[in-house]
């Protein structure tokens, strides 16, 4: 996969042609769904392939209706850590997607009722989202262009996502120095999100960087998808430290929030050593 190729055409598409796939783009797509590495071990997921024409699929935030020949929906086991767990191992899969020409849209609404239906879910099981897929649609379209603009499509700025050894230090002299850091992380700010709220924060030191994301205020949840977006955002970070030839190495530090001195606005994700080849 030509990996920042695929992160910079990544798009949310909304409108796709009614074409099938062939037997061979199928068997691709489920050895992708089947290979994609998990965040944390021990969280049994399966990420199932299935036509979507009928399942009355996603809603644009309840505007209207998305029609895609497939999608992806997502089964985990509710155990700690499954949301942003369920969203890297997703997002690998939705760039290799995006490398082979076909388009995705993420999607938190959708008909529970119907999808569940179709997938035999056991007690522990939950669904956590499902993913549109298909081939986009190819000629310019409302859906696609100005409306996927209209939703949001702006992203934020390195240096608003980014701190240097605590929370509100800039990061700016930092990457400034760190070129492939400050690349990695504008690979990080084209990940999607749910809203496009681009919950993510980092925090750098000389040999590490730490993840949080804003979802609480007065201790109650406010945005149910970031840590999704987390895992979403540090599948971007890792697969670039891969192509660039960066050992990452995932640790827990639980002490971070403190370290770091990040406001209780914020959950701790986790932490990667960072280390050349
Ligand atoms: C967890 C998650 C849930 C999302 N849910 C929806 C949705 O229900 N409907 C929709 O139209 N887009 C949905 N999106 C897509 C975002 O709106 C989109 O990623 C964001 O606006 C950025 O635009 P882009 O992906 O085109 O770069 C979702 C994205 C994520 C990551």
């Amino acid at each position: 996969m030509n990996l920042y190729n695929a992160i910079n055409s990544r798009i949310s598409i909304r409108k796709y042609e009614d074409l099938a796939f062939d037997e061979d783009t199928i068997s691709l797509i489920k050895e992708k769904l089947s290979t994609a590495k998990p965040l944390y071990d021990g969280i049994r997921i399966r990420l199932e392939l299935l036509e979507a024409s009928t399942l009355g699929l996603g809603f644009l935030y309840g505007l209207a209706k998305i029609v895609s020949p497939y999608c992806i929906v997502a089964v985990t086991e509710n155990k700690k850590g499954y949301l942003e767990n369920i969203g890297f191992i997703q997002e690998q899969v939705v760039l290799e997607l995006t490398d082979m020409g076909i388009g995705t849209c993420w999607l938190g609404t959708y008909n529970k009722e119907k999808i569940q239906e179709s997938l035999n879910l056991s007690d522990s099981e939950i669904i956590t989202n499902v993913i549109a897929v298909g081939y986009p649609y190819k000629q310019k379209n409302f859906r696609n262009g100005t409306f996927r603009n209209l939703l949001g499509s702006g992203r934020k700025k390195d240096i608003e996502m980014a701190y240097c050894n605590k929370y509100g230090n800039s990061a700016a002299e930092y990457l400034e120095k760190q070129a492939i850091m400050k690349k990695v992380l504008h690979m990080c700010i084209l990940a999607p999100s749910g809203g496009n709220r681009q919950p993510v924060r980092v925090v750098f030191t000389e040999d590490s960087v730490s993840f949080f994301v804003e979802n609480k205020k007065n201790g109650s949840v406010t945005n149910p998808w970031a840590e999704l977006d987390a895992g979403i955002f540090i599948s971007h970070f890792y697969l670039c430290c891969l192509n660039e030839n960066i050992n990452a190495s995932f640790y827990q530090d639980d002490s971070s929030i403190e370290k770091y001195t990040v406001p209780a606005e914020f959950s701790y994700i986790i932490s990667m050593k960072l280390s050349a080849h």
